[in-house]
C-alpha cells in the first residue's frame, strides 16, 4: 500500500516556480522532500543542484555563486552545472567523483519545470503542453502563487470538484445549474476528468459581461487533474442549444493551475 503522506512520482516533470523566481543567485526550495538548490548562470541558464555538500553537508545554498559554479561555504569545495566537483583548495586536482546530484530543468511557458527522477527518462516533449499559448487571439492573465499549508491532494480534490461552486462562489462561478445537475467522471490515460453540460440557463451575472451573446446559454464545466500536479479547470460557453455533442468551439474561459509540491507535511 502507498502512503499518500511520503509517497511521490518521481518521473514526472514538477513546477518549480515562475521562471521570474529564478536569478543569478542561489534559491533553496524543498521539492518532494529533497533538499535542492536552483539557480541561474551568469548567462542566465538555469540549474538545480541537490542543496547538500558530499563533504560536511553544509547546504550549497549558503556558499557562494561564482558565473556558473557554486563554491561550498564551509571549506570551499566548488561545483560545476552538473554537479561535479572541480575545485578543492587543499588539493591539487578536485577529487574525482565526487559529485551532487543534478536536476534536468526546462524553461517553458513562464514558467520553470524540474524532473525529480531519473535524469537519463527526462524527456522535455512530456512537459504538460499548453494550448494556445502562443495564439495572438488568446489572452493571457499573468498569474500568481499561493501557498497552502495542507497535502497537496487536498487541492487537486478541490480542483476536480465542480459540486462545490454552487454554494462555495456564490457570487461568481454558481448558478446555472451548478447546484443539480450531475457530474460524469472519465478516466484518462495520465489523469481524470470532472464535467457536466448545463443547458438552456440564464448565464450568471459574473459570466454575462464576458459573453459574445445574449439569452440563455449551454455552459460546461470542465475540471481536469493531469499527474502530478496539474490542473485544468474551463468554463466553456455557447448560445443555448449548440452545447452538449453538438459543441464546436466558441469563446472559452480556461485556467490551469500548476501545484508545487514543497513537502509532503
Ligand atoms: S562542507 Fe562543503 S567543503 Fe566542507
Ligand atoms: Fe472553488
Amino acid at each position: 500500500m502507498v502512503d499518500i503522506e511520503t509517497e511521490f512520482l518521481f518521473n514526472s516533470w514538477y513546477v518549480a516556480g515562475w521562471s521570474s523566481d529564478f536569478q543569478h543567485a542561489l534559491k533553496p526550495l524543498t521539492i518532494l522532500n529533497e533538499q535542492v538548490v536552483i539557480f541561474r548562470t551568469d548567462k542566465g541558464i538555469p540549474v538545480a543542484l541537490e542543496d547538500a555538500c558530499p563533504h560536511r553537508k553544509l547546504p550549497l545554498s549558503h556558499g557562494r555563486l561564482h558565473a556558473d559554479r557554486v563554491e561550498c561555504g564551509y571549506h570551499g569545495l566548488t561545483f560545476d552545472c552538473s554537479g561535479s566537483c572541480v575545485h578543492a583548495p587543499t588539493q591539487q586536482d578536485a577529487p574525482p567523483n565526487v559529485r551532487v546530484k543534478s536536476y534536468p530543468l526546462v524553461d517553458r511557458y513562464g514558467l520553470l519545470w524540474i524532473w525529480m527522477g531519473a535524469p537519463d527518462a527526462a524527456e522535455p516533449n512530456e512537459i504538460y503542453h499548453i494550448e494556445n499559448f502562443d495564439n495572438p487571439s488568446w489572452g493571457k492573465t499573468p498569474g500568481g502563487s499561493m501557498d497552502i499549508a495542507c497535502h497537496y491532494l487536498y487541492i487537486t480534490d478541490n480542483l476536480l470538484d465542480p459540486s462545490h461552486v454552487a454554494w462555495v462562489h456564490v457570487s461568481s462561478f454558481a448558478g446555472a445549474g451548478t447546484e443539480d445537475v450531475p457530474l460524469n467522471i472519465d478516466r484518462l490515460k495520465d489523469g481524470i476528468l470532472v464535467s457536466r453540460w448545463m443547458q438552456d440557463r440564464e448565464p450568471p451575472p459574473y459570466y454575462a459581461p464576458m459573453l459574445s451573446f445574449t439569452g440563455n446559454c449551454d455552459r460546461k464545466q470542465h475540471y481536469e487533474c493531469r499527474v502530478p500536479s496539474i490542473a485544468i479547470n474551463k468554463s466553456i460557453f455557447t448560445p443555448k442549444g449548440q452545447g452538449g455533442g453538438r459543441y464546436r468551439s466558441t469563446r472559452q474561459q480556461f485556467c490551469e493551475y500548476f501545484i508545487q509540491f514543497y513537502d509532503a507535511g
